[in-house]
């Protein structure tokens, strides 16, 4: 039996560009995804229509007694590897919306990134997101997907964390999930650059003050402040991400308002 976690369409939406996106997170074990949608923007999305997850049990489609969904490998060697057959039949049975990608969780994927969620949110209506476990899945399953992902490099016992990542990512960027947009413009990775510090009350806190220009009301200075931040903290702890045809310093017009 399948698990669904959907809610009915609870109100229109008043933001025009709102949409549903379904997602299909194929996995032994459903009952991990109760409560991380049941709690914050998630639940929201999904009370408001934005998005519908439901959960898909290999084991549901099983034809023997002991309902097996793995196996020893083949030429021997540690560990189980999931059966294909089970896991063909749970995504075979699932509806097929017009823009859909299969996704397979594996530490030997493109490591996700937040250009997938865009790429996902803004040209997809569904996600079949594939959850591995034991040693992962039998190979002949990448016959099914359209895409492997990583969510970084480790290993994890199986492949809902991951899902739970992905689904969260991208539901996070569908419109109405956020309330300003505006936000989300200036989060890492938008833009190439990492995200500015935020400060909120008290404007001291032990012996640590909040930056005085955060104080200034100047917006100007504020603003070129806060890029500044953004081109301080890439450099310094992620470099890889100023790659030489990525963003650009030289030619970054929010650094230009001259701070007086
Ligand atoms: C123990 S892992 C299998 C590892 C596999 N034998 C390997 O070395 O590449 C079991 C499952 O967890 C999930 N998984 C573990 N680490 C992951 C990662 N970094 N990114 C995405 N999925 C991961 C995958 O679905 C995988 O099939």
């Amino acid at each position: 039996m399948s698990v669904q976690l959907s809610a009915k369409l609870s109100h229109n939406l008043a933001d025009a560009e709102a949409r549903m996106m379904r997602f299909d997170i194929v996995t032994l074990f459903p009952e991990f995804f109760k409560t991380p949608f049941e709690v914050g923007l998630m639940s929201k999305a999904i009370a408001r229509g934005i998005a519908e997850v439901h959960c898909t049990n290999p084991r549901d489609f099983t034809q023997d007694k002991h309902r097996r969904v793995d196996d020893e490998p083949y030429g021997g060697g540690v560990g189980m590897v999931l059966k294909p057959e089970p896991i063909f039949a749970a995504v075979e049975s699932l509806p097929v919306l017009p823009r859909r990608e299969v996704i397979l969780t594996t530490p030997q994927g493109e490591p996700l990134s937040q250009q997938h969620f865009k790429t996902w949110a803004a040209d997809c209506d569904q996600l079949v997101v594939l959850c591995g476990h034991y040693e992962g899945m039998d190979e002949r399953v990448t016959h099914l997907v359209t895409r492997e992902v990583s969510l970084g490099d480790f290993v994890l016992t199986g492949g809902e964390i991951p899902a739970l990542a992905l689904v969260n990512g991208v539901v996070r960027l569908l419109p109405g999930t956020v309330g300003k947009a505006a936000s989300l413009a200036a989060d890492s990775f938008e833009d190439g650059l990492l995200d500015y510090p935020h400060y909120t009350r008290p404007a001291v806190f032990r012996q640590w003050a909040v930056p005085e220009v955060l104080l200034s009301g100047n917006h100007a200075k504020i603003a070129q402040w806060r890029r500044s931040q953004q081109w301080e903290r890439t450099r310094s702890r992620r470099p890889d991400l100023l790659s030489p045809d990525g963003v650009n310093e030289e030619v970054d017009e929010a650094l230009e308002p001259p701070l007086s």
